[in-house]
């Protein structure tokens, strides 16, 4: 089947973060995202760039978009989950992204152009599976006291943070992509357009 003719508003959805806890696959809710605009379809599996209206976007949540007929993951972290990442270099396999994909003005842990929105490629570096979110802090399926949240991807068991950041241990050997984004005023980005910042 061709995705194409697949209407594109059943692709945009957004998860809602939940109070849930420990509970395996409880990752929010998930609501219609009405919020975006996109090329045609022809243009979108030509590679045109996506945008992404994030105005509706809160603390906690994340969207997913497509682009270039892959999942993007655009994430509102909150202000104690920018502030987990420094803790977790120890822990990861790439923590400053030497060997890992994301575009030159992509720096630091953050991983992203404003601290709080991560932009990240839905597929696990591993074989391509789609990692899940999973922001709950001590969830017990994923180390208890010792997960802070992240992704978690259900084919091996790959485990990255809330920067994408591949963990040691896991299959997985490279953080997840990130890729070339820029804003558009505050609320919109623009996935696979470079960023003017330097
Ligand atoms: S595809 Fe994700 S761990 Fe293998």
């Amino acid at each position: 089947m061709n995705n194409d003719g697949v209407n594109s508003g059943r692709r945009k959805f957004l998860t809602a973060t939940t109070s849930v806890v420990g509970v395996a696959g409880a990752v929010g809710i998930a609501v219609p995202f009405v919020g975006s605009w996109n090329p045609s379809a022809k243009a979108k599996a030509a590679g045109a760039p996506v945008k992404v209206d994030i105005s509706k976007l809160e603390p906690g949540q994340m969207m997913t978009e497509e682009w270039r007929g892959k999942p993007v993951y655009v994430i509102y972290r909150t202000e104690s989950q920018l502030e987990s990442l420094p803790g977790l270099d120890g822990e990861l396999k790439d923590p400053e992204s030497k060997i890992s994909d994301q575009p030159a003005y992509i720096t630091g842990e953050d991983r992203s152009l404003k601290p709080e929105i991560m932009v990240l490629v839905g597929l696990c570096t591993h074989l391509g599976c789609a990692p899940k979110f999973r922001p709950e802090v001590g969830a017990a399926d994923l180390g208890g006291d010792t997960w802070v949240g992240g992704f978690f991807c259900p084919c091996h068991g790959s485990k990255f943070d809330l920067a994408g950041r591949v963990f040691k241990g896991v299959p997985a050997s490279a953080n997840l992509v990130v890729p070339p984004y820029k804003y558009e005023g505050d609320n919109v980005i623009v996935i696979g357009v470079d960023s003017e910042v330097a």
